[in-house]
């Protein structure tokens, strides 16, 4: 292992047969977390946090204009989260704790909440009821439906607007929605600037745009446009629709999950298991790679410069790490491995940066300020679980405890994930390395990501940079004491809120 000094131990154990026999034991230099070290006040010149730049890359091809990644666990990241981490200019990986097709579901309500043109807008045909209409609302999380014939060809829209007084269900809505004759539309090919217009003149929300013959090209939606001038930093593709990640196993089904996912429009997949550096991880990484070249590939999680070279090697274009960091990991406890997250990621990312592969610091992150030192140490975005949890947008129900309002966020590798789970471990002798936790209901995760990001621009400012890519990797840290652990945090006072 490369290290900057290495202490190598020499251990004399007795062997069960009375003789002593000589064991190899290294102990590496003392690694640190985050709490372990500060970074050093610079010189700012920073006028202003709008002249600041958070630009960063994921993968070798993919950029973000925030270093932002929601986790992806089943209590983190679905359709909604992804979808507002995307908007703000992060990502989101959908979890693969589901089966192939709800995953794929869950991409798909991402690809298709915003493009300047949908391409292939949903349509239903005139005979279904008011219940089967709803259903497909309800399943893309879309407020209104075109109608088309058998040739694909517009016969009349249905929106939300149309069964807000609760028609029968079993009506037919066919008499319900707004006829062609009626319907403001577009020509194929209509610039967004026209469509705007006519968007605003009818006061309307959707045109879809046709063809001569009234066969259906697209559909333009205002809330789309309104999208964009809102989210100017979105993460979106070439088609401006958002960006999005998913995750995927090493076990059998994995290259059929893949390439289901390659095929809903996923950005980048996510080969995740909770150590990154083993065979598995890495042949799968190999496969993943050969089968879609064309696509990046974030592999993990690791915590040392030989697992980020392995899986490097293997054709991963960005690496995870962290083993054991994580707020409700237990992996270290289980079974006596891991490594300090503030350690790793330097380690991971001198190795990472020979080869241009960006690091994402997965886990540990309790504050602003870890994500002004994990990029300072070299990753160039931050992955989230629990700041994440809790949030409008993680997926689960609020309930009431003791008057409070929570949700819940557990590991992926908890006694509860496992038995969630549709595959057949076995649940009996099932060792968990994670555990289940009460999250406080707060809100919008909105809210949670302008925090986040309002101290990092400050941590920022504190390292006298303009851009993330001037702080990353250029940290000068001091390492503290447990004293200068206490005094970093509040301390002698009794907490308004805690
Ligand atoms: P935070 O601290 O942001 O960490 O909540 C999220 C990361 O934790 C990892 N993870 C786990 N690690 N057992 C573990 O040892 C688990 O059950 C587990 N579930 C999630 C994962 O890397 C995630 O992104």
């Amino acid at each position: 292992m490369k290290h900057a000094s290495m202490l190598v131990v020499t251990l004399f154990i007795s062997s069960l047969a009375t003789s002593y026999a000589q064991a190899k034991v290294e102990l590496l230099e003392k690694a640190l977390s985050y709490d372990d070290v500060l970074l050093v006040p610079q010189r700012s010149s920073v006028q202003s946090r709008r002249l600041v730049s958070t630009d960063t890359h994921l993968t070798r091809n993919i950029t973000l204009s925030i270093p932002l990644v929601s986790a992806n666990m089943d209590t983190v990241t679905e359709s909604a989260m992804a979808i507002a981490m995307a908007q703000r200019g992060g990502i989101g990986i959908i979890h693969r704790f589901n089966s192939i097709e709800e995953q794929v579901k869950e991409v798909e309500k991402v690809k298709r909440y915003r493009s300047e043109i949908i391409k292939n807008p949903l349509s239903i045909s005139a005979d279904y009821t008011v219940e089967q209409a709803r259903d497909v609302m309800k399943q893309y999380n879309i407020g209104g439906l075109l109608v088309a014939d058998t040739n694909n060809k517009l016969i009349g829209i249905l929106t939300s607007r149309d069964l807000r007084f609760r028609p029968p269900s079993d009506q037919c809505i066919s008499e319900l929605m707004t006829v062609r004759e009626q319907l403001i539309v577009g020509k194929v090919g209509i610039s967004i600037k026209d469509a705007k217009e006519l968007l605003m003149k009818h006061r309307i929300e959707k045109l879809p745009t046709v063809q001569n013959d009234w066969t259906i090209a697209g559909l333009i939606t205002g809330k789309d446009i309104y999208n964009k001038a809102e989210y100017p930093y979105a993460a979106v593709d070439r088609r401006d629709r958002l960006l999005v990640g998913a995750a995927i196993g090493v076990k059998e089904d994995s290259i059929e999950r893949a390439r289901a996912l390659v095929e809903a429009g996923t950005d980048v997949l996510v080969v995740d298991i909770a150590h990154g550096d083993s065979d598995l991880a890495i042949n799968t990484v190999k496969r993943v790679k050969k089968e879609f070249p064309s696509v990046d590939i974030i592999a993990g999680n690791v915590a040392t410069a030989e697992g980020t070279r392995n899986l490097i090697e293997a054709g991963a274009d960005g690496i995870k790490v962290g083993v054991g960091p994580g707020s409700i990991c237990t992996t270290r406890e289980v079974t006596g491995s891991g490594f300090p997250q503030f350690s790793a990621v330097i380690n991971c990312a001198c190795e990472a940066d020979k080869y241009n592969v960006p690091i994402i610091a997965d886990g540990g992150i309790r504050y602003s300020g870890d994500i002004t030192k994990a990029i300072a140490a070299g990753a160039s975005t931050v992955m989230l679980g629990n700041l994440l949890a809790g949030t409008e947008e993680s997926p689960g129900i609020p309930f009431i405890k003791g008057g409070k309002k929570y949700k819940v966020v557990r590991g992926m590798a908890s006694f509860g994930a496992n038995l969630s789970r549709k595959e057949t471990d076995n649940k009996a002798g099932y060792v968990p390395e994670g555990v289940e936790a009460l999250k406080p209901y707060k809100g919008s995760v909105n809210e949670t990501i302008a925090q986040l990001l309002g101290g990092f621009y400050s941590g920022m400012s504190y390292c006298g940079v303009h851009s993330l890519e001037r702080l990353r990797g250029n940290g000068l840290f001091v390492e503290i004491t447990h004293s200068g652990i206490r005094e970093s945090h509040s301390h002698d006072v009794q907490q308004l809120v805690q």
